[in-house]
This record gives structure tokens, C-alpha cells and sequence, in this order.
């Protein structure tokens, strides 16, 4: 039977060392979410990083067991591998460069090498779990260059690839000194899908730029093969945020942390530890609100949930401490002592309290810089069964060019967001609802399995027709 392998660089579930002892935990981030349905189904296999250092040979085979019995197949990292690979050019040159902050990107030839090797040890990995016309789909910029090393040695399989993170405008894909090995990586798919339309051009305008090859109809020769180039904007589980936020649990939460705020006014901010996110941004706008509108005083509250992430990585930690001082000082300067404007957490929550969260929020505050799709938004639109509360959205964020109804801002006018927040804030019930309505529609029915489905059929077209073609 033909299987589908899913690749990331990052496995569903992450394993963590406590003490001595190893716990296997869900992954953040919404890929691993979003494509849970697929990869259990008959024979599939998910191939990625278990997201730890594992040094003892028999450890590996007790990881490797573990997680094979859940359909997933570990590709172990060494720490140097980790280092350059991951940290260095994964997360310090691509992930700035695609993201517009070609200031923090690094471009260290040794951390290329690593991300060579890598995509080749991935490579491996996959071909030992796959055979001839099996159907690969590649997630995400730490494999740009595998769907070429695959090709290489099967010639006939299906490959798909899809970029989770922006793609940016070719005036920044041209300072990296790899630009034309990366691009012709990626052309070694069937098929390439982009959140928007906006990354696909950009993306087209690079291949042009680099390699002299020209789109027609989204559609790209690369030697004998057509490539097929396209916008899947993704979506999330929308029943499982739906019914999580209906949930006995996350109602009993909700209470508690009512009844602890004394019922003040909340927003809410979710992300990811990162500096695409805006965090710092978004902490200087509300005390911007707090500062011009007085009356918000006593009156408002900003829950703001930072998971932890990267923290290696040098940039990351100085944003961590950036944000632990901001919050400090808005905290000191405005706190009473029934009331903390900021209730700042740093961690990750289970299910049912983010879904809590979601319920009590009726302003959700998502101004990232840049950000390929952002889930946060969509959550929250999943939760809000009595269809109240305002989403707060950037305009740099891929959600955007979906969810219209939001107010749409621009995250670097601090000004702007500040008045954002009050209009949320003061925003009339009927206008919420016909927002969030639309809003909810448009969020349930582009779910994750219409995404993961129209990507793989796509996939299969795409390869139909190339067939069809060589046979004429
Ligand atoms: C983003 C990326 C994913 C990544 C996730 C978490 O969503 O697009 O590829 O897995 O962040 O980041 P991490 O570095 O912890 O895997």
C-alpha cells in the first residue's frame, strides 16, 4: 500500500528530560496540531526530531520504540548538530531573514555545512521508511533542501513542500550567500504551497531573480519536470479549540481566574517566545492605553502567556529579558494593590486553561511583525461559542488577508495600537458579534483537514498531470 511521510524538523511530540527519567509531551506550534490525523492513518509514518540530546546508545532505542509504536520515526540530532543546524542556520539565518530582521541573521559557512548535513541525514531517514512512489510531504524552512536530495534518488515519488514561515521579497532573499542552492532545495517538489498569494510571488520572483526560471500559470519548469507553485492559506482543528472552550474544565478555570482579576476587562496575548511576535511592541501599547486613558485604570487587564522557546539562541534570551523588564515597569508604575495590570506567564498550558483563557478574553491582542499565518487568531475566533470579543490583528500577520473583520493594525504604531485597544474595548455587542460571525464561519469551514486535504489532492493532481504529460 502507498504511504504518506510526513517530514518536519520538529516530531508531534517532543521528549523531555526530567531528572533521569524521559516524558514524552505534545510539541508546540500548530504543524504538530494540524496534521495529527494524518500521519496515524495506516501505514504513515511522521519523520522528525525528537527535540533532545540523546547520547546513550540504549536510550535511543527505548526513544526510537516509543515512538515508533505512535507512528513516528526519530531523526537524532548530535549537539553540535543542534547548534549549527538548529540554533545556527535554522533559527539564525533563515528564521530572521524570511522574517524581515536581516540584523539579527548570522552567515557562518560552518553553519551551512551543518544544515547540508542535516537535510541529508533527513534525506536518509526518509528514504529508509518510503519506497519508490510513496507520497513525501516536507514541511518548513530547516528542510529547504531536502525535496532535491529526495528527488535525486527518487525520481517517480510525490513531493510535496509546504513553508510555514513567511517568504519574503526577494531583496532579502538575495543577501543570503546560499540563495540559488536553497531555492533549487525546494524545486525539487511536485508541488510548493505558501500561506498567501503575497510569499508565492515573492517566492516566484526569487526563482526568477536566482535561476533564470520563469512561472506560467503557476507553473514552473525545472529541467524536465513541472513544478506547481501555490497558496494554501492553513487552518486549525477548530471542534477541538470549539469544545475545549465548552468544557466543564475550562468553564471551572474560568472562574477561578474571574473571580482572582475581580472581574476587571481582559486581554489576552499568546505566543510563542520570539521576536517576530511583537511582544514588546504590543507591552508598550498597553501601557500607552493605561497612560492616556486613565479611566482603563483598575479597570483592565493584560494576561499575557510567553511559551518558552529557542532560549539558546542569543536574540531570544535578550527579548526575554526585554520583556521581564517591561512588564516590571508597567507593572510598578501603574499596579494598586487589588490590581497588577499584567499577569505575565512564562510557560506552556495545557489545553483546557488556554481554552479558559480564550473564554475570558474579550480582546485578543495578536501584533506580529511578521508571521506566516498565526493560529493564536484563529483559536481564539474557535473559542467564542457566545461570539463576543474583538481580535486585534496585524496586518504583516498571513491571517490577515483572511480575517477581515478583525481590526487590523499596523504592530510598529505603537499609537495606533493604543487606540486599537480602547475601540476594542468600547466596541458595542452587536458589532462584536457580526465581526466575530463572519469571522467564526470562514475559520470552521478552512479547518485543518479541508487544508491537509486539498494540499495532498492538489499533490496528486499535480503529479497526475505530469504523467499524463510525459506520455503524450
Ligand atoms: C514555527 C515554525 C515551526 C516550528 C515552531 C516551533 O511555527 O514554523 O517549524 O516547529 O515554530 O519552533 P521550534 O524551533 O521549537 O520547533
Amino acid at each position: 500500500m502507498l504511504k504518506t511521510i510526513i517530514v518536519s524538523n520538529r516530531l508531534p511530540t517532543k521528549v523531555l528530560r526530567a531528572d533521569d527519567s524521559l516524558t514524552f509531551q505534545p510539541s508546540e506550534g500548530g504543524l504538530a496540531t494540524g496534521l495529527g490525523s494524518i500521519y496515524r492513518r495506516g501505514d504513515n509514518v511522521w519523520v522528525g526530531w525528537p527535540g533532545l540530546f540523546v547520547n546513550d546508545p540504549a536510550e535511543e532505542q527505548y526513544v526510537t520504540e516509543q515512538l515508533q509504536a505512535d507512528s513516528m520515526a526519530p531523526v537524532f540530532l548530535t549537539e553540535a548538530e543542534i547548534r549549527d543546524y538548529y540554533e545556527g542556520f535554522s533559527n539564525s539565518t533563515l528564521w530572521p531573514t524570511f522574517h524581515y530582521f536581516t540584523q539579527f541573521a548570522t552567515y557562518e559557512q560552518s553553519h551551512w555545512e551543518a544544515y547540508v548535513a542535516v537535510n541529508e541525514k533527513f534525506c536518509q531517514a526518509v528514504l529508509a521508511q518510503s519506497g519508490p512512489d510513496d507520497t513525501i510531504w516536507i514541511h518548513d524552512y530547516q528542510l529547504l533542501l531536502l525535496p532535491e536530495m529526495l528527488r535525486r534518488t527518487r525520481p517517480e515519488a510525490s513531493i510535496g513542500f509546504f513553508l510555514h514561515i513567511p517568504f519574503p521579497s526577494y531583496e532579502l532573499i538575495r543577501v543570503l550567500p546560499w540563495a540559488a542552492e536553497l531555492l533549487r532545495g525546494v524545486l525539487g517538489a511536485d508541488l510548493i504551497g505558501f500561506h498567501t498569494f503575497g510569499y508565492m510571488r515573492h517566492f516566484l520572483s526569487a526563482v526568477s531573480h536566482t535561476l533564470g526560471i520563469t512561472a506560467h500559470n503557476g507553473q514552473l519548469e525545472v529541467g524536465q519536470r513541472a513544478v506547481r507553485v501555490d497558496a494554501f492559506p492553513m487552518g486549525i482543528d477548530y471542534e477541538r479549540y470549539a469544545q475545549a472552550a465548552a468544557s466543564e474544565a475550562a468553564q471551572a478555570h474560568e472562574r477561578t481566574y474571574r473571580e482572582a482579576l475581580r472581574d476587571t476587562r481582559v486581554i489576552l496575548s499568546i505566543d510563542r517566545l520570539d521576536y517576530t511576535k511583537g511582544i514588546a511592541q504590543r507591552l508598550r501599547a498597553f501601557e500607552l492605553l493605561l497612560e492616556r486613558y486613565p479611566e482603563w485604570r483598575e479597570q483592565v487587564s493584560l494576561i499575557m502567556l510567553v511559551v518558552p522557546s529557542r532560549d539558546q539562541v542569543a536574540q531570544y534570551a535578550a527579548l526575554k529579558e526585554e520583556i521581564d523588564e517591561l512588564t516590571g515597569r508597567i507593572n510598578s508604575r501603574y499596579r494598586t494593590i487589588s490590581w497588577n495590570p499584567i499577569q505575565y506567564f512564562y510557560r506552556s498550558l495545557p489545553l483546557e486553561e488556554l481554552a479558559s483563557l480564550y473564554r475570558l478574553a474579550e480582546v485578543a491582542l495578536v501584533t506580529p511583525m511578521r508571521d506566516g499565518m498565526n493560529l493564536v487568531a484563529k483559536e481564539f475566533i474557535a473559542s467564542k461559542a457566545d461570539q463576543r470579543g474583538v481580535l486585534i490583528l496585524s496586518e504583516r500577520a498571513g491571517a490577515a488577508r483572511e480575517l477581515s473583520d478583525a481590526l487590523i493594525i499596523n504592530p510598529t504604531d505603537t499609537s495606533r495600537l493604543a487606540e486599537a485597544l480602547h475601540d476594542a474595548l468600547v466596541m458595542p455587542e452587536d458589532e462584536q458579534r457580526q465581526r466575530m460571525a463572519a469571522m467564526q464561519a470562514l475559520v470552521e469551514r478552512y479547518n485543518i483537514f479541508s487544508w491537509t486535504k486539498l494540499f495532498l489532492n492538489q499533490l496528486a493532481y499535480t503529479k497526475i498531470k505530469q504523467q499524463t504529460l510525459a506520455t503524450e
